[in-house]
């Protein structure tokens, strides 16, 4: 329902709701290690599960529509009868435990938690993951337009006040460098594909060639045609099941904006200043420096 975008005002009460995330209760925000009881509640996930992990902005709905594209081998008729969030739920919102075990495979599911509250058997090797990132600074620009609409998140009073927020990850989904920092330092503990935004957009085919091969599905040319055809921004933006249209003024304002907003690199430079870029970087050099080199990306 369209009650499922109600995720992001959960988040700051993850650790409540924590039987899926570690199965203790005793998890708070500050803890990085899962506990002793947490080890004996794991077998709930299942070498089928995938779970498509991003920061907010960073290429969700994008993820559950081609998830679902290449589980239904191209045929659109799910991304037409169903909302994304049906189709992909956000693992936040598994009404329960029973519901969850239930679920027939494979479970598609979504998150934008932090690292340190997957299960613990996601973080051994059960289930697969793959991991969005797209360029810092536009998930800020697209995070700042979303809370101008987002009727259950505080409207920014400029540009300049969300900026800051951002920088201090004082926002849903928290800090971004953390989040980035953590599920691409552990990827080794996981079955990890690493995927950014901007080569889905500049190749949008080769990403989900890629993505087949790591979820060992087999496509046929016409297959994959159809899916990279139903993940186009434009075709996207049109489905009204994939991109939030259906949901109420009362949650997502869309006199005020759209999901599907630009969907493009760089927009960030429409935004930012030369001081705020040069501080971003500068975050971003000092925060980002103990990750590999392979992994450092051009922000500018
Ligand atoms: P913009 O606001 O920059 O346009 P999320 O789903 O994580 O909330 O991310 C939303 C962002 O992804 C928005 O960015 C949206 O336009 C973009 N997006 C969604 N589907 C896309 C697609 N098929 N192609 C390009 N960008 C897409």
């Amino acid at each position: 329902t369209p009650l499922e975008i109600l995720w992001i005002p959960l988040i700051p009460r993850f650790w409540t709701i924590s039987w899926f995330l570690t199965g203790t209760s005793t998890l708070s925000m500050g803890s990085t290690l899962p506990t002793r009881s947490t080890r004996s509640r794991t077998g709930r996930i299942r070498d089928s599960d995938i779970f498509a992990v991003t920061y907010p902005k960073s290429g969700t709905i994008w993820m559950q529509q081609i998830l679902t594209l290449i589980e239904a081998k191209g045929d659109v008729t799910p991304t037409t009868e169903h909302l994304n969030a049906q189709r992909v739920p956000w693992i936040e919102l598994i009404g329960g435990e029973k519901e969850f075990n239930a679920t027939p495979s494979p479970r598609l599911r979504v998150t934008h938690l932090q690292y340190k509250f997957m299960p613990l058997a996601v973080r051994q090797k059960k289930g697969k993951v793959i991991y969005v990132a797209r360029n810092p600074k536009d998930v800020l620009v697209s995070y700042y337009h979303f809370h101008k609409y987002a009727a259950m998140l505080e409207t920014p009073k400029d540009f300049n006040d969300f900026f800051e927020k951002f920088m201090e990850g004082k926002v849903y989904g928290n800090c971004w460098f953390e989040h980035i920092k953590t599920w691409y330092a552990n990827r080794h503990n996981m079955n990890f594909l690493y995927i950014t935004y901007e080569d889905m957009i500049k190749d949008l085919r080769s990403i989900v060639e890629r993505m087949c091969r790591f979820l060992g599905k087999d496509l046929t040319e016409e297959q994959m045609a159809s899916v990279v055809e139903h993940s186009t921004f434009r075709t996207m933006k049109q489905n009204l099941q994939a991109n939030y249209k259906t949901v109420p003024d009362s949650l997502l304002d869309h006199n005020k904006g759209t999901f599907m907003r630009k969907g493009t690199i760089g927009d960030w430079k429409n935004h930012f200043t030369v001081a705020q870029s040069e501080r971003f970087d500068s975050v971003f050099q000092e925060k980002m420096r103990d990750l590999p080199l392979s992994f450092a990306w051009d922000i500018n």
